[in-house]
C-alpha cells in the first residue's frame, strides 16, 4: 500500500502503548469496531512486538504498524513481527535508509521545515509532524503548505478530539495520530466498550467540513 493511501484509511491513527500483551487483540478489535482500522503500536514496551504479532494474526481488519521506531534494527524487528507500516518520532539517514529498504509504508517524524526538505530530497513526501502541538500545531502546517504543498503530514503529539478538526481541515493533513483513544485506565481495566466509543467519536471526524 502507498503511504498516502494508508493515511487516507482513517482520520485518526490511535497511538497505543501496550503494557500487557493480552490486551492487544481486544484493544485492536475495539478500535476497528469503532471505525479506526489503522493502529500504531509503539515500540516502547516489552509487549509491543508480540502485540503487533497477535494483532496481525488475529484481527484481519486491522492495519497494524510499529511506532516509536528509532533505530535501524527496530525496523527489522517491526517488519519481522508483521508490521504493515512504520512510524518514527524523528529521522536520521540510517533510519530513513532502513525504512526505505523495508518496503513498508513509513512516516518519518519531522518538526522543522529543513527536516522536511531533507526527506523530500530523498523522495519522501509523507511525514509525521511531531511533537505537533509543541512544534507549532496547525498554524505551522498551514504555513508550510504555501512553499511546499507536495507534502502530507500526520501530526501527532498533544492532539485531542477537540483539536483534531483544526488539523484535519488542512489540505496537507489526511490524518492525525494520538493516544487519547486508549486511556491507560481503560486499557488496564479492559473497558473495551469505552475505547470503541472513543474510536467512534474520532472516526466521525472523517469529513470535518461537512460534519
Ligand atoms: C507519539 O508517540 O506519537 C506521541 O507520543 C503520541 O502523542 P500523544 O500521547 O500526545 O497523543
Amino acid at each position: 500500500m502507498r503511504t498516502l493511501d494508508l493515511m487516507k484509511l482513517a482520520p485518526v491513527v490511535p497511538v497505543v502503548v501496550l503494557d500487557d500483551v493480552d490486551s492487544a487483540v481486544p484493544l485492536a478489535r475495539a478500535l476497528v469496531a469503532g471505525g479506526l482500522p489503522v493502529i500504531e503500536v509503539t515500540l516502547r514496551t516489552g509487549a509491543a512486538l508480540e502485540g503487533i504479532r497477535r494483532i496481525a494474526a488475529e484481527v484481519p481488519d486491522a492495519v497494524v504498524g510499529a511506532g516509536t521506531v528509532v533505530t535501524p534494527w527496530q525496523v527489522e524487528e517491526a517488519a519481522g513481527a508483521g508490521s504493515r507500516f512504520l512510524v518514527s518520532p524523528g529521522c536520521t539517514d540510517a533510519l530513513r535508509a532502513a525504512m526505505t529498504g523495508s518496503g513498508l509504508p513509513f512516516l518519518p517524524g519531522v518538526s522543522t521545515v529543513s527536516e522536511a526538505m531533507a526527506l523530500l530530497e530523498h523522495g519522501v513526501t509523507e511525514l509525521k509532524f511531531f511533537p505537533a502541538k509543541a512544534a507549532g500545531g496547525a498554524p505551522f502546517l498551514k504555513a508550510l503548505y504555501g512553499p511546499i504543498p507536495g507534502l502530507s503530514f500526520c501530526p501527532t503529539g498533544g492532539i485531542t478530539l477537540d483539536s483534531a478538526p483544526g488539523f484535519l481541515t488542512l489540505p496537507n493533513v489526511p490524518c492525525v495520530g494520538g493516544s487519547w483513544l486508549t486511556p491507560a485506565d481503560a486499557v488496564a481495566s479492559g473497558d473495551w466498550a469505552r475505547i470503541e466509543k472513543l474510536a467512534a467519536e474520532a472516526a466521525s471526524l472523517a469529513d470535518p467540513v461537512t460534519a
